[in-house]
């Protein structure tokens, strides 16, 4: 199957053209699966609570969700992104994963980075894996990475693929998925976005550089810092069900759960 990393720059509360130009992007490429930015349809540095609320939307009946629906349907595709999501009195920093025939699930951010605690509610469902038919999917958003747990927990949960919807603004992430993957035998598809968003005396850079990581660690695409592209890799699902390490070690079955007692204790 071929997979994709969308990156563009999303305008700050312009969620028309951020849909129109998300889906005339997926319309272009040919992947199978493809992973769009994190909150790609409202850009990313809100400045109040009254703003991120605004700008939510209801997962599955909200407009982002919908159109990713309709393009998923007529594109035959798999599709998930990430989108501020209102529930109630609410709001997540939520993701989605659509298919051709609908809605499938979505994914609550866990560990919510800088300014978003003011503005999101922590995840509460933890982290979920979707079998498409094709592939198992699980799906992080952005800062997750920086919690090896969460590609651990998604791993062991059955994940072959991990999409991950990004707007990185640190330099480190890229070459950590590399470790990350390896570590789990699985593909991530890091699609994180680019440009600079100045709100109200504030100022965040994303830095590109969307990846796709295979499960030995290396780089299938990445793409460039400022660059609007979408990164494709044709994979064989099958090499992210292999944990292996070598005749003596395998991923899963060497683990010592045993031994990590404050990793099991510690509740959420
Ligand atoms: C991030 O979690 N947006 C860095």
């Amino acid at each position: 199957m071929k997979i994709g990393a969308v990156q563009f720059e999303p305008l700050f509360g312009e969620v028309d053209k951020n849909l129109g130009l998300a889906r005339s992007l997926i319309m272009k490429s040919d992947a199978d699966l493809l992973v769009l930015p994190e909150l790609f349809n409202t850009g990313y540095v809100f400045t109040s609570k009254e703003e991120a609320i605004s700008l939510s939307e209801e997962i599955p009946h909200g407009k982002t969700t919908r159109m990713l629906c309709d393009v998923a349907k007529k594109e035959g595709i798999f599709i998930a992104g990430g989108i501020a999501e209102k529930s109630g009195n609410r709001i997540f920093n939520s993701a989605v994963l659509v298919s051709p025939d609908g809605y499938i699930g979505r994914y609550r951010k866990v560990h919510l980075f800088l300014e978003e605690k003011l503005w999101f509610d922590p995840g509460d469902e933890g982290f979920r894996v979707y079998d498409t038919g094709v592939c198992k999917v699980g799906i992080m958003i952005c800062f997750d990475w920086f919690f090896p747990e969460s590609m651990r927990v998604l791993s062991l949960m059955g994940a072959d693929i991990i999409c991950h919807p990004a707007n990185l603004v640190m330099p480190f992430c890229q070459d950590a998925m590399k470790t990350r993957c390896l570590e789990n035998h699985v593909f991530a598809i890091t699609a994180n976005r680019t440009g600079t968003e100045s709100r109200e005396g504030k100022s965040l850079h994303f830095t590109g550089g969307s990846q796709i990581t295979g499960p030995d660690g290396g780089v299938l695409c990445r793409a460039g810092e400022d660059s609007e592209e979408t990164g494709v890799a044709e994979i064989d699902v099958k090499a992210a069900r292999d944990k292996k390490v070598n005749f003596y070690n395998n991923l899963f079955a060497d683990r010592r759960p045993g031994c990590y007692g404050e990793l099991v204790v510690k509740s959420l």
